[in-house]
Formats: structure tokens, C-alpha cells, sequence
């Protein structure tokens, strides 16, 4: 493509999918498929990367995200961020409403709303671009996460129509409870711990480091508050209904209510109607509509005195504790549930809840046909909070843990310092061995089509797959026999299972389900080791060196590594051609290093440590955690660690500066 036409035909796309944005997110009215919106999106990519000159810091494609940026700056509020007054009852609402007529002297307007239940955000917009996105933090200073927010697509880069040429909108990332459930379902396969509500999810995704993770998950943002002085209108309701044609998407439940008992109205029916929404809701808040009365009644130090926050109280339900069953997940981790009698809770009908683990059941004392309070708060999963003790029966039966796995009988064990039970039997016990092939199956891991959970469980009773290694060796016929299967099915599974082959190392790593191991961690341990073979020979103190590696997970790798089976699984995927290596990805700036093993220290100016450890392995260097007579030399920061200092100058080994190092790679 000529460059002139490149750039007409980016110019179209970023206006295109600006379009199909806004119908999609702000009007509700897609007017093409997800598929074709990705296929333009795609394009708008691929032609981005082809000519970078034309890439622009508004384009949708920014909302995909890739770059990993690991500390977020700090940034002042123009306007604190403050936070709301709450209230459980409605008693005290009429009493917010005699303080704001009271000091005003007359009856005044309300803007009644939704309380999203999330994280808040607070998005400065210059000439009608998103300048930055910053984090609540504690009202005064926030994170700057504008990396991150710009990956999600509700939330506009560019404007459109007639926006002020700088203002502050506020609003709240929330995770919609159908993205929040995926989410869920997908870690609790890889074995890892689910998040507790769709808040916490929330609030933890937009502090993450890699955007391209935020883009995976679906947030979604409703903006609830226009702050500048050159706003539209005097009024609250009225910004709100102009921000929406500026491209933001605000909430169609906020209504307009003149006198109290329209906002009591507006509290009743959303108590019972939240249950119907697709995202989680707290509350409702109630905002004085006027800005001149807002600005009257002013604010303490806390919270305005123009809105308050009626909060619903979490609802809980009362019922029987049939029985207690323990479920053995991918990574062997022994999970009890809790069965109980059915019972209606908020809108549901509940029949199970999560114990977590043995110190819960101890905690609650739990005995067999014990009255149960379920209750759901912000939990998508009920949990049991109390028992009703009076209603025990005389010898009911206390409910003990188990000591042996459910699933195969072999005695379980528990780690000093973790909660959970786990079975060891890893390589025998049915549930870990079809977690494990389903996992690496799985889309975000080796995405092969056609192996359902049905198909993978008929192919283990058959003895047909018993590893994930055993996936390369299924021949057409032997799978076209089984039950509900074809020649064409079959011949399409052999095709995707031939095309993981190609799959990027990092995306191995994660197949290969190593415990704490999940996408980012495989993204950050194949980025930084390139191969299987320099991960696997990583000792504990180069592991926990790599940004975000603790103890856990370097314990985690260690012993997977440990282990023959894992071996000789590894071997077999290797020598079926699976990408054991990150291949070409590693960027070459010179060989100054070649041959060095250095040692990082201390604190230093001009780049960060991860910058500093980039830098040497793209000169032909080795990152090494500790001082030994192998160590080339240290580069050494303000502060460096006085052990490491000490080993240094009894084994001889110079100590370099910031300064010196760059000069001798020629930076400065
Ligand atoms: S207005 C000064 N409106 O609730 C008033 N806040 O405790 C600013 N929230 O941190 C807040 N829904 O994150 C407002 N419709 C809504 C809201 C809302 C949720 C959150 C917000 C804030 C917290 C207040």
C-alpha cells in the first residue's frame, strides 16, 4: 500500500471504529457483528504497526494494550476525590434532606443514581483527547493508570460534538457479573484462588502491570460526574445527558426526582430490581441537581454535603446444611462445599456454598443439618456467615475435613503457611490429570478447537490420552471411533492440535499449568528466561530477582522442575515439535557484555533496575542475583546492600557505577 493511501485508509478505520464504539457502548445499538468490528480493528493494527508514523495516541487500536509499564507516576487531583456519606436507612435520608433545605432556605431538585459497585476513576480530557486517567488513591494523589483505562473501549479517547476544552469526568470501572463469572470459571480450571467479588476484580485489574491483561477482561465504566469551569449547563442531570453525546457512556438509570418521596420511590424500586442488572450495585446515591446549591452547601473534609449514599444491606437467607462435599481441582487443591437445603437469595436459588478450606469449617463450628445464614453480599458465590446454634440437634454430627483424596483415596497433605489441602497423587488422581489436558486445551492456553471437557474425559477412559504430551500422538482413526465423533471432527481436531505446535513459548508456559503460574506470571518468566531450558535451570534467588516472582511461585517452579514426570513430559512435547523457546525475540544491541555475569545493586537514576537488567542481557550480559567468584562485576545503585558489598570486596569483584557502565557501553 502506498503511504498516502496507508494513512487515508488508518484515518477511516479509527474514525469507523470510533463510530461502531459509540453505537455499541454508548447507544446500545451495535449496528455491525463482533467479528467484523475485530476484523476492522485488526487491520487498523496491522497497518498501524506496518507505518508507525501514523500511529496516533487517540486511536482505538491503543485500547488493546501492550506496553508493560511497572510503576504508575503519581498524580494530584485537581479537585480532591472525595468520598460519599452512607446511610443504611431511610430515616436518615429525610434527615440529608432537612440539612440541604435548611441551609438553603428552600426545596431543591435531586439527581437520583446508581452506587456501581467498582473502582473510581477520575479522567482529565484536553481539546477532546483523553489526557490521563488517575486512581482514587487516597483523594489527594492517585495512580496515573491511563495506560490501562485506555484499553477500555467504553470509555472514549476522542470525542465528538461540542466538548468544553478541558474538564475532569469522574466515574467507576466495574466489572459486569457475567465477565466477572468467566473470569472466575477460568481461574478456578487453572487451580488458582477466584477473586472474591467483582470489585475487587476490578479495583485490582486497572492497577495492573500489563494492559494487554486489563484489555482480556471486559471492565466497563459508567461516568457519573462532569467537573470543570466551562461546563455546558448549571446542573448535574443536564452535564450528564451532554457528556453522553460527547461519546461517554452514562448510566440510562438516573433519574430526575423533584421531592422526597420520588427519591424514596427511586431507593424502593432499585432494591429490588438490582438483581436484574448485569453489573453490581451497592446503592444509590442521591445528588443535589443545582451546581450553585452544590457550591452553597460546599463539602467537609470527607464528603460533599450536597449527595449521600443510601446502601442496601447485603442479603442473607437462612436454610439447612445437608452435607459437606470436597472437589479436587487441576493442581490437586481440595476444595469443601457445602449443600444445602434450596433457598431463594437475592433472586437465585441457592443450593451450594463455598467453605474454602478447613480453618472455615473450624471457624463456624459447622455440624450436619445445622441452620445456615447464606449470605451474598458482594460474593457471586454465596458463602455461609454464621450458624444458628440454638437450632442444633442434640449429637449432630461434626463436619471433620478429610484425610483422604475423594477422588483416588491417597492421603492429603497441607503446606506450612497455605490454607488449602492438596493431593499429591498428581499424576494418577483422574480430576488433575483432565484438569491439567483441560487447561492446556483451553483458549488463552494452547486454543484447541473441537476438545471440549467431554471429548478430553471419553478420550482419558479410553487410554488414549493420559498427558498433555499424549495430545501429539492421537491418530485420526482411534479418535473418529469414540462416541459422537467423526472422521471430520476428528480430522479437525488433529488440525488444531498440529497448529498448537506454533503456539508462542509464553503461551506453553502457561499450558503447561505449573502452579501459581498464570498468563502474566508466563508472560513475564518467558520474556525474561526465553527458553524452557535456562527456566528450568533458574536456582531459587534468580527466580524471586525477576519482577513480580515471590517465594510462592519461584517454590512452585523449582519443584515442577523437580519432578522426572514433568521431565520426560517436556521432553515428549519437545520432540513433537511443541516451541519450547521465546525464538527471536530478544532484542540485540551489541556484544560489549558477552560472557558477563553481573550482579544488580542498589538504587539507581537514570534507568530502573528491570531497565538496567534489559539493558544487559541486549548487550550479550547475564543477570546473576548473587555474588560469587563467577560475578564479572556489580552495578551498583545508591545504597547497595552491604552483604553484597562485603562478598564483593573479599572475593575481589569491582563495583561499577551507573555512570561508568553506560559510558562503557557507549549510552553516554
Ligand atoms: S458521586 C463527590 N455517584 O462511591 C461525589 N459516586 O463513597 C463523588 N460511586 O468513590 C461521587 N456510584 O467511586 C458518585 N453514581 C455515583 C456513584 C459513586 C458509585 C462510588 C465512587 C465513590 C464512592 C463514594
Amino acid at each position: 500500500m502506498k503511504s498516502k493511501n496507508a494513512y487515508d485508509r488508518i484515518e477511516k478505520l479509527k474514525k469507523e471504529i470510533n463510530d461502531h464504539n459509540y453505537n455499541y457502548y454508548v447507544l446500545n445499538k451495535p449496528r455491525i457483528s463482533d467479528f467484523q468490528y475485530d476484523v476492522l480493528l485488526k487491520e487498523l493494527i496491522d497497518l498501524e504497526e506496518k507505518y508507525p508514523e501514523y500511529r496516533t495516541d487517540d486511536s482505538p487500536s491503543r485500547r488493546v494494550g501492550s506496553d508493560i509499564t511497572r510503576e504508575f507516576r503519581q498524580v494530584k487531583h485537581k479537585y480532591p476525590m472525595l468520598s460519599l456519606s452512607n446511610t443504611y436507612s431511610e430515616e436518615e435520608v429525610y434527615d440529608f434532606n432537612k440539612r440541604v433545605t435548611g441551609a438553603l432556605g428552600r426545596e431543591v431538585d435531586y439527581v437520583c443514581e446508581l452506587k456501581y459497585d467498582g473502582a473510581s476513576i477520575s479522567l482529565t480530557y484536553k481539546d477532546g483527547t483523553l489526557d490521563t486517567a488517575v486512581t482514587r488513591g487516597d483523594g489527594e494523589m492517585g495512580d496515573d493508570v491511563t495506560n490501562n483505562v485506555s484499553t477500555i473501549r467504553s470509555i472514549p479517547l476522542k470525542l465528538r460534538n461540542n466538548y468544553p476544552p478541558e474538564f475532569i469526568i469522574r466515574g467507576e470501572i466495574f466489572l459486569p457479573v457475567d465477565g466477572f463469572k468467566k473470569l472466575n470459571d477460568e481461574l478456578v480450571k487453572k487451580g488458582e484462588q477466584p477473586f472474591a467479588n467483582p470489585r475487587n476484580t476490578a479495583a485490582g485489574t486497572i492497577k495492573m502491570q500489563d494492559p494487554s491483561i486489563v484489555a482480556s477482561r471486559q471492565l466497563d465504566c459508567y461516568l457519573y460526574y462532569v467537573l470543570g469551569e466551562n461546563l455546558p449547563f448549571d446542573n448535574h442531570y443536564d452535564n450528564l445527558q451532554k457528556a453522553r453525546e460527547w461519546g461517554f457512556r452514562i448510566p440510562g438509570e438516573i433519574s430526575l426526582c423533584k421531592g422526597m418521596s420520588e427519591v424514596m420511590d427511586y431507593i424502593k424500586q432499585w432494591d429490588v430490581k438490582r438483581e436484574t442488572l448485569p453489573f453490581e450495585i451497592d446503592g444509590v446515591v442521591i445528588k443535589v441537581n443545582s451546581i450553585e446549591y452544590q457550591e452553597k452547601l460546599g463539602s467537609t473534609a470527607k464528603s460533599p454535603r450536597w449527595a449521600i449514599a443510601y446502601k442496601f444491606k447485603a442479603e442473607q437467607a437462612r436454610t439447612k446444611l445437608l452435607s459437606v462435599t470436597f472437589q479436587v481441582g487441576r493442581t490437586g487443591t481440595v476444595t469443601p462445599v457445602a449443600n444445602l437445603e434450596p433457598v431463594s437469595l437475592a433472586g437465585t436459588v441457592v443450593k451450594r456454598a463455598s467453605l474454602h478450606n478447613e480453618a472455615q469449617i473450624k471457624l463456624l463450628n459447622l455440624h450436619i443439618n445445622d441452620t445456615v445464614y447464606v449470605e451474598k453480599g458482594g460474593e457471586i458465590i454465596p458463602k455461609i456467615v454464621g450458624v444458628d446454634v440454638n437450632e442444633r440437634e442434640d449429637n449432630a454430627e461434626v463436619v471433620e475435613f478429610i484425610n483422604h483424596c475423594p477422588e483416588c483415596g491417597s492421603p492429603l497433605r497441607k503446606l506450612s503457611g497455605e490454607a488449602s489441602h492438596y493431593c499429591p497423587n498428581i499424576y494418577e488422581c483422574p480430576p488433575q490429570i483432565k484438569g491439567r489436558i483441560e487447561h492446556y486445551i483451553s483458549r488463552k492456553a494452547m486454543d484447541i478447537d473441537g476438545l471440549g471437557e467431554e471429548t478430553t474425559d471419553l478420550l482419558y477412559r479410553s487410554e488414549l490420552l493420559s498427558d498433555i504430551a499424549d495430545l501429539y500422538t492421537l491418530r485420526k482413526e482411534s479418535i473418529a471411533e469414540l462416541e459422537r465423533m467423526g472422521e471430520k471432527s476428528a480430522a479437525n481436531i488433529l488440525k488444531s492440535i498440529e497448529k498448537s505446535k506454533s503456539a508462542p513459548f509464553h503461551k506453553v508456559l502457561y499450558a503447561l499449568g505449573i502452579r501459581f503460574v498464570g498468563e502474566t506470571v508466563a508472560k513475564l518468566l518467558a520474556d525474561h528466561f526465553g527458553s524452557i531450558d535456562s527456566l528450568s535451570e533458574a536456582g531459587y534467588d534468580e527466580l524471586i530477582n525477576v519482577p513480580e516472582i515471590g517465594d510462592k511461585i519461584a517454590g512452585s517452579i523449582i519443584n515442577y522442575f523437580k519432578s522426572p514426570n514433568n521431565i520426560e513430559v517436556l521432553e515428549r512435547l519437545r520432540k513433537y515439535g511443541v516451541n519450547m523457546e521465546s525464538g527471536g525475540q530478544k532484542k540485540v544491541e551489541s556484544d560489549i557484555l558477552e560472557g558477563k555475569s553481573i550482579v544488580i545493586s542498589g538504587e539507581f537514576d537514570k534507568h530502573s533496575r528491570e531497565e538496567y537488567k534489559s539493558i544487559i542481557e541486549e548487550n550479550g550480559g547475564k543477570n546473576v542475583s548473587s555474588v560469587s567468584s563467577n560475578t564479572s562485576f556489580i552495578l551498583a545503585g545508591r545504597n547497595m546492600g552491604p552483604s553484597k558489598r562485603e562478598k564483593a570486596e573479599k572475593l575481589g569483584i569491582s563495583i561499577m557505577n551507573e555512570n561508568d557502565f553506560l559510558k562503557l557501553l557507549k549510552k553516554i
